[in-house]
């Protein structure tokens, strides 16, 4: 299908009816929903659906910088991209496809990203849906050139929440973390489980390999797994920062919260002909 822009978009259905709609326009999930048809991923009203902005919502992927960490634009370029359907691509373990429906999409540096980022690459994302409805993405990034190079990746993960104030993480207790809002200085987490009461715009470092977020409210449990990806991105813009951006509703800060597998502090390093895989497993199940 293609969207109100002409974008190709592909939607995943699984049996039981659970789905999920990526679109080639930063290789970006966009939706994600039960079988029950509930949204689980929060996309702003006022998203901006014209390339090369991105958009507001779903699961842009930030790659190769993250944030301001660099020369290039603000998370760099992967997300403001058109990605391309990969009709072959190179196998993954059979675990990987069996009892799923998935799309394989495809990204390649062109003339023009050569020039602010001068280091050839193949970045494969294939994104599934099993049969319980787990959302999953992996990244195959592929150093083509004939040096080597690095780079930063985040997995922008908006999850739809009830209210920001019932919401709760846990697994990144007692973890280092940089924060955003104070120059990047590195803070030690104290408390129990991480719960939100103004802005938060953090990275925390080395975390294991499982994160659960709690939604009292709407009595529901996401759980993140992740594989090479040590670091966790925690943001909430909160009242202020939500009235600076263009595309965001001035209210809507109370209803996300992105939370980011990521490789962030230490920068992935590739050789020349070198791959590097990172996996994000997302799961809901309900709560009490
Ligand atoms: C977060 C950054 O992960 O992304 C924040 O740490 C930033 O500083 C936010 O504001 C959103 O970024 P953008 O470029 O999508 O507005």
């Amino acid at each position: 299908t293609k969207d109100r822009n002409g974008i190709g978009q592909v939607v995943l259905r699984n049996p039981r009816g659970a789905s999920a709609r990526i679109s080639l326009h930063g290789g970006q999930v966009l939706s994600w929903r039960t079988d029950r048809g509930e949204e689980l991923l929060f996309t702003s009203t006022k998203a901006i659906f014209k390339p090369p902005h991105a958009v507001r919502g779903g699961i842009p992927i930030c790659f190769p910088q993250f944030g301001n960490r660099g020369s290039l634009e603000q998370h760099g370029f992967a997300r403001n991209k058109i990605w391309v359907i990969d009709d072959n691509p190179p196998p993954l373990h059979p675990s990987d496809s069996l009892g799923k429906t998935y799309v394989d999409l495809l990204l390649k540096s062109s003339e023009e990203d050569l020039k602010t980022w001068p280091h050839s690459f193949e970045f494969r994302l294939r994104v599934s849906l099993a049969a319980d409805g787990y959302l999953t993405m992996i990244s195959r990034i592929r150093n083509i050139n004939c040096k080597p190079f690095s780079f930063s990746i985040a997995y922008h993960t908006y999850f739809s929440i009830s209210d920001i104030s019932e919401v709760r993480i846990e697994g990144l207790e007692t973890l280092d973390y940089l924060d955003n809002l104070c120059q990047k200085e590195r803070f030690t987490e104290q408390g129990d489980a991480l719960t939100f009461e103004s802005e938060v715009d953090r990275v925390y470092l080395n975390s294991k390999d499982v994160i659960a977020i709690f939604d009292h409210e709407r009595k529901r449990t996401f759980t993140i797994r992740k594989e090479g990806l040590p670091d966790v991105v925690v943001w909430n813009p909160w009242e202020k920062k939500s009235k600076s951006m263009v595309d965001f509703g001035d209210e809507e800060f109370k209803q996300m919260l992105c939370v980011d597998g990521a490789a962030i502090e230490k920068p992935i390093t590739l050789k020349p002909g070198e791959e590097w895989t990172g996996r994000l497993e997302l799961s809901v199940v309900p709560s009490s």
